[in-house]
């Protein structure tokens, strides 16, 4: 049977679920952030998950309204401060993905600290991927390997990446059937699962039951059964 070790998340659908109860764009990634803590809760409290890699903000989501992308922000600042006690009461350890120089100064430093004091744990590893993009992680890593000597390898070039670990589940929220830039390399061989949910009403049910198909799935990496 086919353990999900590694599911990766495409969070969309925040704002119109904020439109859909009347409210502004902001109101639905609050409510977003609150699915984010439940399915790690989940994801944590079971055994096989091993990491849980989470859509947060992408290299293009740069040209969304000024507001809306200093609102990310700030609920990503106050998120990783407030949550630091859900990573360490429930042995999580944040490993953040992408290019989080862009952001400010005081961000970074709340996203390395949340590393630092989250580094010893060693239960499900959540990754959120900050101004990530698989394009622009692909090409970090190149231009990591061209300062090294020898030939680039499939291995070379997968642990020069952010994300090392083949993904087995990727899951998207909010009904589109789009891989939008998120873990090119990493999703060779995964399971896509596309859900109209909006994932600010996405729950840990509805996890569970896409895990329950996954787990009947034929994988067979290209080879035959
Ligand atoms: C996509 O929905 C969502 C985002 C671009 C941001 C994701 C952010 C969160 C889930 C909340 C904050 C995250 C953390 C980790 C605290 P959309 O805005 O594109 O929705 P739409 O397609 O309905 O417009």
């Amino acid at each position: 049977m086919n353990e999900a070790k590694h599911i990766a998340i495409i969070m969309d659908g925040n704002g119109r679920w904020a439109e859909k109860h009347g409210k502004k764009r902001t109101y639905g990634h609050e409510a977003g952030a609150k699915v984010v803590k439940e399915i790690t809760k989940y994801c944590a409290q079971n055994q096989s998950i091993e990491r849980l890699t989470l859509y947060a903000f992408s290299t293009e989501n740069w040209k969304r309204p000024r507001l809306e992308v200093e609102y990310l922000m700030k609920l990503l600042q106050k998120y990783l401060e407030s949550e630091l006690q859900t990573y360490l009461q429930n042995n999580i350890r944040f490993e953040p993905i992408g290019d989080i120089k862009a952001f400010s100064k005081s961000l970074q430093k709340t996203i390395e600290g949340v590393k630092q004091k989250t580094a010893h744990c060693d239960g499900l590893v959540q990754s959120i991927a900050l101004n990530y993009g698989a394009r622009d992680e692909i090409v970090r890593a190149i231009n990591t390997l061209k300062k090294t000597q020898g030939e680039i390898t499939q291995d070379s070039l997968r642990d020069a990446l952010d994300c090392k670990t083949d993904v087995d589940l990727l899951i998207r929220t909010g009904g589109d059937h789009r891989l939008s830039n998120f873990l090119l390399w990493q999703a060779a061989y995964a399971e896509l699962f596309f859900v109209d949910t909006l994932w600010p009403d996405f729950t840990a049910q509805e996890l569970e039951k896409i895990l329950k198909n996954f787990k009947k799935i034929e994988r067979r990496f290209g080879g035959l059964k």
